[in-house]
């Protein structure tokens, strides 16, 4: 007997629709349509939510819809998401890819200082391995390179970490193609998380490279549409067209523009996540990816 009394779902489960799937570092598959956790704490990503409940409702609900790559950091709180994640979630079900990270420091709302020194990437691999409840974390990833530590030395952390097995694979993030090479000649890099989203594609090289080498593309932010959503505008257009909202046609759109993408859309919210679970629906048409992609260019 369904929670709601029977009614029609709102959304779909992902497993209901057409969603291809991708495999990280070829042995974790997942649904291209993943979930960010940073939006499940307190305002300027500091301290617990207002509603613990509701966070942990929420988590659950995004393994209900059959979405099984959910990404957080030690830094979301800091902490609290991590807790949270394993609060609503463990013991884990078969096939949920937790992906964390380390390398940033809190020091208040909204402040992100780096901190990616060797030793410190490990003492925070091993805090997110108790708070998460594992004994291995199947994607870790390196928040931001650290302008004081040689990028090297930071990547070369996580490749004893994976050596260890405490991480099973390692995945970076805030690079550039440069970084990509240097790391790739350190340890196999199976993700990148990069800003990426319709209105800032400055990581369009960064994503090319992933394409070709078949390294999984973790797009943040992915749901920023800026003027392209005005009234009139090309997304709005499109939008209406497939009766949908903006954010649910940026969502389209990336899925869409590489079969290594894998969005994380971030909410606080039931509502928006079963909105963002639909957008795995829509069918664009090539003349509407590329008409969505030319006007962001212009
Ligand atoms: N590697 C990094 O440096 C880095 C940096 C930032 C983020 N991330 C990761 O990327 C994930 C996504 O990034 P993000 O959260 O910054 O950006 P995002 O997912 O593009 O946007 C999240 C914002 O959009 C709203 N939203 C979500 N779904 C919506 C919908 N259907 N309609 C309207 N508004 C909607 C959310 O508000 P509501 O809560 O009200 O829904 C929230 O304010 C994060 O959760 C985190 O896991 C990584």
């Amino acid at each position: 007997m369904r929670r709601d009394g029977g009614r029609a779902p709102v959304a779909p489960s992902l497993a209901s629709v057409r969603m291809d799937s991708f495999t990280i570092g070829g042995d974790l598959e997942v649904r291209r349509l993943g979930f960010g956790a940073m939006r499940i704490t307190g305002d300027g990503i500091w301290g617990p939510p207002d509603d613990p409940e509701e966070a942990k409702r929420l988590l659950r609900r995004v393994v209900e819809l059959g979405i099984d790559l959910i990404d957080t950091a030690d830094s979301y709180g800091p902490e609290v998401s991590e807790n949270l994640i394993a609060e609503a979630l463990s013991p884990y079900p078969d096939g949920l890819v937790i992906a964390t990270k380390g390398g940033l420091r809190r020091s208040g709302p909204g402040q992100w200082p780096r901190d990616a020194r060797p030793e410190r990437l490990k003492e925070c691999c091993e805090a997110s391995l108790r708070r998460l409840k594992l004994d291995r974390i199947d994607l870790y990833q390196l928040h931001s390179p650290d302008p004081n530590v040689p990028y090297r030395d930071s990547v070369g952390a996580l490749k004893e970490l994976q050596d260890e097995g405490k991480i099973l694979h390692v995945g970076i993030s805030n690079v550039s193609l440069e970084q990509l090479a240097e790391a790739r000649e350190i340890v196999e890099v199976v993700t990148v998380q990069n800003r990426y989203n319709l209105e800032d594609r400055r990581s369009e090289d960064v994503l090319e490279a992933c394409e070709r080498e078949r390294i999984g593309f973790l797009p943040w932010f992915p749901l920023a549409t800026g003027r392209l959503a005005e009234p009139g505008g090309p997304l709005d257009r499109i939008a209406r067209e497939h009766d949908a909202t903006p954010a649910q046609i940026a969502l389209a759109w990336l899925l869409a523009r590489s079969p290594v993408m894998l969005p994380i859309p971030g909410t606080s919210s039931v509502e928006h996540l079963e909105e963002n679970v639909v957008a795995t629906r829509i069918e664009l048409s090539q003349d509407e990816v590329v008409a969505i992609g030319s006007a962001t260019e212009g």
